[in-house]
This record gives structure tokens, C-alpha cells and sequence, in this order.
């Protein structure tokens, strides 16, 4: 849909390390997904330099390490933005990353502008991502208190690009293709990052306006995403694509979008799916 490059989820270092055979499979892309970064989390330097090895098989185009996530469970357990209380530790899996990954898989970093409003140590934070050998750094301009609350700070984000050589790239309310234009040419950054946005709108990076696309394009890409999401997960998938669900067909009639929700099999999905397609096709008969 145009973007340029793919994270993956995070995935659990210790997890990976213990070989567990979820942990591998959220490791798993296409090759179509290309370029894709490969992201790992974790609060010992043991475990991040052991899931590298498995990490690298894969032949991701860069490895990350995950120097952002708020969630209570992660982040007050060292990990994630919890990294940011400790930059000895975080120096040091980046060093060890830069190490094992050799010259031809580059490693980067996502970080928070700090762990809360006293502790905004995103410059110390983003020097120290560039003294250990990461080739780039992704900035979500919140803290960790902030979780998903409130506004993004560019300003932050602008700094950290005026302070380091590596690339910088934004994170932080990008709502459209234009927006990420904008932030790009006003805040200097090298790229921007699309999260919440993107959810049920992956036409955000192509710059088409999902209300301008006929009904029919739209469920044509939601179940393209499904049958995706059918090879990936199994069955299950009728359950984990709810999420999706809800936001690709918010503009759709509320009884569609429920009869969308309470889907229980794939091929009742994929019938419902298909009288929302027809439905809007027979309501532009009748109008006709
Ligand atoms: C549901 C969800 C899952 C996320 N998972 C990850 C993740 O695994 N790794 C990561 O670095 N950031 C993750 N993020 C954070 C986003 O990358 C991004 O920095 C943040 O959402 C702010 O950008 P946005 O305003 O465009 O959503 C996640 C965000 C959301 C909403």
C-alpha cells in the first residue's frame, strides 16, 4: 500500500532465546515484506544477545531493539521504556547487537522521550544509541507515563535529529499521508513511523482517502487482510482480525458492522463480508 518499510510486533528476547515455537513464529515475514525490521524486548543482556542469533537467521534488513513500550508488565520489569532508567544495560545490548550482527545487518533503536515528565532524557538517551553503533533511531515523542495520551512532542523528536549523525525517524500522531509530509519537511526527520492511524486504514500510506474508495475496493482489502491473517494464525483468526475489523468498517452501517463482529468461523466472516459488499452495490441500484 506504499509504505516503505515493516516493523515487526515485538517479540519476547527470553522467549526466543528458550526457543519457544510462538515466540519464533512472530518472527516470521514475507519476502514481500521487504525491507523489514525485526524487533526484539528484554531486560537481560543474556537472553537479547542469545535471541539475536535466531533473530539474524531470519535475514531481517535491520534488527531493533524495543526501547519504548509502556505496558505496566514490560516496562516496570526493565524492559521496553524501562530501558530508559538504565542506559548502562541498554548500551550494552545495543553493543552486543551492533556485534553479533556484523557489518551487513544493521541494528537500530525505538525509544520515549523519557520515562516520565521529570526524567525527559531523550538527549542522553539518543547519544547513547549512537555511541553503541546503532545505525538509527525511531522516536516516539511521548514519555512512558504519557502511554497514548495527550500530544506527541515534535519538538523532542526535532532535537534528537539536530543532535545525532544516524537517522532519525518520527513517531507520534501521524494521521495521514500529508501529515507525514508536513512533519517530515518541518521537523527534519529522515522518516515517520504510522501506528494508530494505519489500523483499518493501510490506504493512509498511499495518500487515498478511505471515504473516497467505492465499498467494494474496501472489502476487497479487508479480506485480502483476513485470508493473510487465516494462512498466519488459523482459525483463530476470526477472533485476533475483530480489532481490524472494527476499524476498516467504522463508516459502514452499525448492523454491518456488528454482523462483521460477532463472526465466530471464517466462512461466516467471509459471507458477511460479502453482503457488505453487495449491500452497497444494491443500495446504489435502488438510488439509481
Ligand atoms: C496496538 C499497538 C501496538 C504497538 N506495538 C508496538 C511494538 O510492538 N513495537 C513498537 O516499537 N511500538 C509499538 N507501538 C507504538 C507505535 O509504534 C507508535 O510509536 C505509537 O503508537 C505512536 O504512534 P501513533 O500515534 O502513530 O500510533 C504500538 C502501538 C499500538 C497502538
Amino acid at each position: 500500500m506504499g509504505s516503505a518499510l515493516s516493523f515487526s510486533e515485538f517479540v519476547p528476547a527470553n522467549s526466543i532465546a528458550a526457543g519457544r515455537p510462538w515466540a519464533l513464529d512472530m518472527l516470521r515475514f514475507e519476502e514481500m515484506e521487504r525491507p523489514v525490521i525485526l524487533q526484539i524486548f528484554g531486560n537481560k543482556l543474556r537472553s537479547i544477545e542469545e535471541a539475536a542469533i535466531a533473530v539474524l537467521e531470519r535475514r531481517p534488513d535491520v534488527i531493533d531493539l524495543n526501547m519504548g513500550c509502556s505496558a505496566r508488565e514490560v516496562a516496570l520489569n526493565g524492559s521496553g521504556a524501562g530501558l530508559l532508567r538504565t542506559p548502562e544495560l541498554a548500551s550494552a545490548m545495543i553493543r552486543s547487537l551492533v556485534r553479533i550482527a556484523g557489518p551487513e545487518i544493521p541494528v537500530s533503536a525505538k525509544m520515549r522521550i523519557g520515562w516520565d515528565g521529570f526524567s525527559r532524557n531523550y538527549r542522553d538517551i539518543a547519544l547513547m544509541i549512537e555511541d553503541s553503533g546503532a545505525s538509527m533511531i525511531s522516536v516516539h515523542g511521548r514519555t512512558r507515563e504519557e502511554g497514548y495520551g495527550g500530544i506527541a512532542d515534535w519538538d523532542a523528536i526535532a532535537e534528537v535529529k539536530s543532535m545525532v549523525r544516524i537517522p532519525v525517524i518520527g513517531s507520534g500522531d501521524v494521521s495521514s499521508r500529508l501529515d507525514a509530509e508536513n512533519r517530515i519537511a518541518q521537523f527534519g526527520v529522515d522518516g515517520v513511523l504510522v501506528g494508530r492511524a494505519a489500523m483499518g486504514n493501510p490506504w493512509i500510506f498511499s495518500g487515498i482517502r478511505r471515504s473516497a474508495l467505492p465499498r467494494e475496493q474496501i472489502t476487497s482489502v479487508i479480506k485480502e487482510h483476513f485470508l493473510d491473517m487465516l494462512t498466519f494464525y488459523g482459525d483463530h483468526a476470526v477472533i485476533l482480525f475483530r480489532k481490524h475489523a472494527t476499524r476498516y468498517a467504522a463508516e459502514f452501517p452499525q448492523h454491518e458492522r456488528l454482523a462483521l463482529l460477532s463472526c465466530e468461523t471464517p466462512s461466516e466472516f467471509l459471507d458477511r463480508l460479502e453482503e457488505c459488499a453487495q449491500a452497497e452495490k444494491l443500495e446504489a441500484t435502488a438510488i439509481a
